[in-house]
């Protein structure tokens, strides 16, 4: 059988590991409020209109942030148009996502749903067709205790006390020629950093995400985070990234191996970070923000004929990715890359939860879901807190078309501040099982107390309503630990969580 090989020591230590990178995402796009958080006629909506089997499933999920209220949809997007009473709101048109918008759900309801949902709001302001006039005023109406224009509306509208919203996105992909209000690094650069100024002088508690490139490839990429960061750093606190892979020409060994694209755009970023800190002489480094991250490609034709049946339509059925098997085994290599990057990445973001490119789907009127990238992504919020650990890992490797010795074994380490150890590990073989041997030598005595592995043997195998249990985790039985070291089997294609303590 292949062998791969890793060791650990509790004192190669990455980082402590921040939660918030098991964060996620919800748009207003598609059905990911209307029809998924939120379904006044749903069996099991509650008085405010929210569906409990979805707020079961985020529960569940373990997120302990979700970014609201876009993505694409934020750079047309009047917060004020959220908040009063309902039947007084406007209904926009969405010019992202060629839509209509009624603002049913907006700032006070969603803050609601995120209690409930026990998760952390961050919020995105419009720095599209807006600027720092509106971004503070959001400010003072969500976080000011009373005593002012904005503060006294938020108390007249319901909500005595401040929402508290701690981490705020300066605008979303502002990159992107596709975005509305799209800008040059130098334009945005500018306008973040007044926006970022006056937003911290309302609230000093706050912290802010500065937009980094849309994706890796962008043409700008690199100089957009440079000139940008030049004009804002002293004021932000991070910086974001975002990508999404795909697989249309069905070529799973160089899918699996994307998770490497990912580790260089985080640590490139890094590097620009710190070389605009050096720069400028400064104290504090950036952390980073990824903050849209998942598969996005299978939904891309269905979406065409949705805007040609219904455009301008009410919570239209786009991006709903139905996600197979070998998505699930991305996401948790991906994960994997979030834990070995714990020093720098602080937030990260699922894009997104519900219905839209999401790991919980609805139908509406009936059932919720797990997709299959629900099961990494639970497992790595449920069990990888504490410090992220240095893995030196030997495995055999291949070639694929972009990438040259992929490890065929990927893993991932987080030490507990109980003292448990977990291990996340990837076999990306197609056909062979690889026997993992960790040298645990330096933790005492130590057991598995859980394996779970995450396999199906047809890579395109998908969850659906009348079916939900197709991917699934089960109970691994064969961890062994003898005089320090732990073997354990790894089945081809197959994500494992390994918990000793
Ligand atoms: O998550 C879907 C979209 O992807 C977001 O609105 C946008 O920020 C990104 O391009």
């Amino acid at each position: 059988m292949k062998k791969a090989t890793m060791i650990l020591d509790k004192d190669f230590a990455i980082g402590k590991i921040d939660p918030r990178i098991y964060g996620s995402f919800i748009e207003h796009l598609g059905r990911a409020v209307y029809g998924g958080i939120y379904e006044p006629d749903h069996p099991t909506a509650d008085k405010n209109g929210f569906r409990q089997d979805v707020i079961d499933l985020v529960r569940k999920l373990g997120v302990p942030v979700v970014r609201y209220p876009g993505g694409n949809f934020v750079s047309g997007f009047n917060w004020e148009d959220s908040i009063g009473p309902r039947d007084k709101r406007p209904k926009r048109l969405d010019l992202a996502w060629a839509t209509t918008e009624t603002n049913e759900v907006g700032l006070h309801e969603f803050c609601d749903w995120a209690k409930k949902a026990d998760t952390q709001v961050m919020y995105a302001v419009n720095l599209g067709t807006r600027g720092p006039d509106e971004a503070r005023n959001i400010v003072e109406y969500a976080n000011h205790k009373g005593g002012s224009y904005w503060s006294d509306l938020r108390i007249k509208n319901g909500a005595k006390n401040p929402l508290g919203i701690k981490l705020w996105c300066l605008g979303n992909e502002m990159d992107g020629p596709w975005q509305i209000g799209h800008k040059t690094a130098y334009e945005y650069g500018r306008v973040a950093n007044e926006a970022a100024k006056v937003m911290k002088w309302v609230d000093p508690t706050i912290e802010l995400v500065a937009c980094g490139s849309a994706a890796h490839d962008m043409p700008t990429y690199g100089s957009w985070e440079y000139q940008m960061l030049d004009e804002c750093y002293d004021n932000v606190d991070y910086v974001s990234l975002h990508r999404y892979y795909g697989n249309p020409t069905n070529d799973t060994p160089g899918f699996l191996a994307r998770n490497m694209d990912l580790d260089d755009f985080i640590k490139e970023v890094v590097a620009i970070c710190d070389a605009v800190g050096g720069k400028k002489h400064a104290k504090k480094k950036l952390n980073l923000s990824f903050d849209e991250w998942n598969v996005w490609y299978h939904s891309n034709q269905q979406d065409q004929e949705v805007w040609k049946a219904d455009k301008w339509g009410r919570a239209l059925p786009l991006l709903e990715d139905v996600y197979n098997f070998e998505d699930a085994l991305l996401a948790g290599a991906i994960l994997i890359t979030f834990l070995k990057n714990a020093d720098r990445v602080k937030v990260a973001c699922l894009a997104q939860l519900v219905n839209v490119i999401a790991p919980i789907m609805t139908r509406n009127g009936g059932g919720a879901w797990a997709q299959t990238i629900f099961w990494p992504m639970m497992h790595a919020s449920k069990y990888g807190r504490g410090t992220s650990l240095r893995p030196i890992i030997s495995s055999p490797v291949y070639d694929c078309k972009d990438y040259e010795k992929v490890p065929l074994v990927d893993a991932a380490a987080t030490l507990g501040d109980d003292g448990s150890l977990t291990i996340f590990a990837v076999n990306r073989d197609q056909k062979d099982d690889i026997t993992l041997d960790c040298d645990l030598r330096a933790f005492g005595s130590l057991k598995p107390v859980e394996h779970i592995v995450l396999h199906h043997d047809d890579v395109k195998a998908v969850n659906t309503e009348e079916n939900p249990n197709e991917v699934v985790p089960a109970k691994g039985r064969n961890a062994k630990v003898d005089a320090g070291r732990m073997t354990v089997k790894l089945p081809a294609l197959s994500w494992n969580v390994i918990k000793l303590a």
